[in-house]
């Protein structure tokens, strides 16, 4: 299930057809920006289609983490079609970059490397037009940060607004006057029509689905696979007398604790609340502050499994942990852990079946 019934007919309304002829005549990066169910996506497969019926070559980079037509969630996808297609889903995504979660407003910096990671590689393909699909998320101040952040990251010879209202100037505003950019504002279609949160959960639930069927595990030892987007690992870790020590005072049990910047954290079954612990653990570490994260929250916790050169070779999802072995176990569809260089961790943690359990918002 994609959303899109491959009997839908999709209308292009003239004003559609003009912009895009507009664009086939420069080609170079597009942008299409817009608030949710204004036809982003619909516009960028009838551009594609018509890109492909003028023999252009054609890139197309989905940073729609949410809803991800091109790769899987939490990722940003960059495909390159050459038939005419019916859906954005239909291209296969030859490259991803990881993102690690489904809220762009969560990870702002990682969604616009991972935007302009795809952009070049798309550029450095040498397409005749590069087409970035966005979220739409367009509304309050950090989705106005974040889009005109990737406008000066990709620099779009052509930016396509398309907004009910005037929801989306404020973003464009910074652009107006820009001899290199090239503004479209378009209305939506009288097509299109909203999908409802049940149909995006469950769009996304199939995309994982996809993501990790036919998955196994692989473990990797600590050491030869680093960690990102975490603290875990980075330091030296405490020994076990002391982490008995800090189970009596916090009456919790800590698996594991490591100190950095003057933060000390610890890996817990539960977190403790208590003052009592509180008290007790300044007493005892008078110049260190604390921060407990539960052994479960790492617990199908979604990662990036990347190669020595960064590149993302597929996701994972953590299935165990040993803070004794320092071994890792990441069910994943990537064959070996031979290949793997480094594990960026995300910020969700999802379920094999798709279910996606809760958000993580700091590691
Ligand atoms: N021109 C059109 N003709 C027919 N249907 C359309 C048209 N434009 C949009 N729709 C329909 O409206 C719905 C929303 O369109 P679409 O998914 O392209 O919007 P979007 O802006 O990409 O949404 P999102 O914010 O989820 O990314 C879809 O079901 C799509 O098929
Ligand atoms: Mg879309």
């Amino acid at each position: 299930m994609n959303g899109y019934p491959s009997s839908q007919i999709i209308t292009v309304p003239s004003e559609w057809k003009d912009v895009m002829d507009a664009i086939l005549k420069t080609g170079g990066v597009v942008m299409v920006i817009g608030d949710t169910d204004c036809g982003k996506t619909t516009f960028s497969m009838s551009l594609v289609n018509s890109a492909l019926a003028s023999k252009m070559s054609v890139a197309v980079v989905d940073s729609d983490v949410g809803q991800s037509e091109i790769g899987p969630p939490a990722c940003v996808g960059l495909g390159f079609p050459t038939d005419q297609i019916r859906s954005l889903g239909e291209i296969v995504a030859t490259e991803k970059a990881f993102v690690g979660t489904t809220n762009p407003a969560m990870r702002i910096p990682e969604l616009l490397v991972a935007t302009e990671r795809m952009v070049m590689k798309g550029l450095g393909r040498g397409a005749d037009i590069l087409l970035l699909d966005t979220t739409g998320f367009v509304k309050g101040s950090i989705a106005r940060r974040l889009k005109c952040l990737k406008v000066d990251l990709v620099q779009p010879r052509h930016i396509v607004i398309l907004q009910r209202n005037d929801e989306c100037e404020a973003m464009i505003s910074p652009y107006i006057h820009n001899r290199h950019m090239h503004l479209h504002r378009l209305s939506p279609s009288s097509d299109a029509n909203w999908k409802s949160s049940f149909l995006r959960t469950e769009r996304r639930r199939a995309k994982w689905i996809r993501a990790f069927e036919n998955a196994h595990v692989i473990e990797m030892e600590w050491e030869r696979c680093p960690f990102r987007g975490v603290w875990l690992g980075a330091a030296k870790p405490y020994p076990p007398l002391e982490l008995r020590e800090i189970s009596e005072i916090i009456r919790a049990q800590a698996y594991h604790a490591e100190e950095q910047a003057g933060t000390l954290h610890v890996i817990v079954d539960r977190i403790p609340l208590e003052e009592r612990a509180r008290e007790g653990m300044d007493r005892r570490y008078p110049n260190l502050r604390f921060s407990y994260v539960s052994a479960e929250t790492l617990r199908r916790l979604l990662v990036g499994v990347h190669d020595v050169e960064g590149k993302l070779l597929g996701l994972g999802l953590i299935q165990y942990v040993s803070f004794r072995k320092r071994i890792i176990g990441v069910l994943t569809q990537v064959p070996t852990p031979s290949a793997v260089g480094s594990l960026f961790f995300g910020a969700i943690r999802v379920h094999p079946d798709g279910n996606e359990i809760e958000m993580v918002p700091r590691l």
